[in-house]
């Protein structure tokens, strides 16, 4: 393969289309993986997933101020694009949709898209009560801007991707969503653009986030009920010091009560000082022993 050329930087939506419209003339597949930027290894997965299906890769960056609540991290939000830029140069990506909130909302934006379903599930909505309303609206809009074939998301948020599963399908939107894996360090802890507000001690104990679920799965295997695997965790994790906004097992497609035959998910929230971290698991359904002891 040529070495990686240098990403195109479309900051208007007139831009982005004006470059996508020879592709598409083309006949060619465009995927897109959006992103807040401050991008890690877990981004770079999902552009790497997009490479191997797509003629053609657009990466949006655009730190959303619609899925911040005013005293959420927005103004601290780590940016930094050019760095973006040179990561993405190196895995290969043809053009890089840099809106600023003028463009994404000028003067007079008046529409946000109401949810329910995965995004009433009582999970990331239960604490952050805006933030589904601000992810759905700009990815609905990405979507319609960019009008790409393949739209990938990670499933590091789990709930997220449900979300956005059920937005395209509800309104028509002809783009595949499809969902990449959790991307992590060596100890376990996902990877995430937050992980910088974790101070040292922090970072040496977040890990337990991941590895708490790990241990509630293989005790699902053994005599343990889940209500008592998942009680167990959360005194293991605030004995360590994190503060749990939820640690639960659902139902991987609906969020709702896990039934024991189909996929599960274990998904986690929790405060480690003034970082809030979320993690989620696959648990297997049918077959797997202990599967209806919850
Ligand atoms: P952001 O947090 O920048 O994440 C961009 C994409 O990267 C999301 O689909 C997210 O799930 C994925 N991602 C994050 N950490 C990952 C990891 N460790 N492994 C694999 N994928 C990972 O999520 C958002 O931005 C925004 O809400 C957005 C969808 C762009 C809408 O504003």
């Amino acid at each position: 393969m040529a070495d990686p050329a240098s990403p195109i930087c479309c900051p208007t939506v007139a831009a982005i289309r004006a470059v996508a419209a020879p592709w598409r003339e083309a006949g060619e597949r465009l995927a897109l993986v959006p992103t807040m930027g401050a991008l890690h290894e877990g981004h770079l997965s999902l552009v790497r997933q997009a490479r191997a299906q797509a003629d053609r890769v657009v990466v949006s960056i655009f730190v959303n101020p619609a899925q911040f609540a005013p005293n959420e991290d927005f103004s601290s939000y780590p940016r930094q694009l050019q760095r973006d830029l040179d990561l993405l140069e190196t895995v290969g990506v043809d053009a890089v949709f840099t809106p600023d909130a003028a463009v994404m909302y000028p003067a007079g934006f008046a529409t946000t898209i109401s949810l329910q379903g995965p995004a009433a599930a009582g999970l990331e909505d239960a604490s952050r009560p805006i933030f589904f309303n601000g992810v759905a609206t700009v990815v609905a809009k990405l979507l319609i801007q960019v009008a790409p074939d393949l739209a990938i998301f990670g499933e590091k948020d789990f709930q997220q991707l449900a979300v956005i599963k059920q937005l395209v399908l509800d309104l028509d939107l002809p783009v595949l969503v499809q969902g990449g894996p959790t991307m992590r360090e060596a100890d376990g802890l996902a990877m995430s653009s937050r992980n910088v507000y974790l101070s040292e001690t922090e970072r040496a104990l977040a890990h337990l986030l991941f590895t708490s679920m790990q241990k509630i799965k293989a005790g699902m295997a053994g005599a343990g009920t889940v209500a008592s695997l998942i009680e167990a965790a959360v005194a293991e994790l605030e004995q360590a010091g994190f503060r749990i906004d939820y640690l639960v097992l659902r139902d991987a497609v609906t969020l709702g009560q896990w039934q024991g035959q189909s996929a599960g998910r274990l998904l986690v929230a929790a405060w480690l000082g003034k970082t809030r971290l979320i993690d989620n698991l696959a648990i297997d359904g049918r077959g797997l022993p202990g599967h209806s002891k919850e």
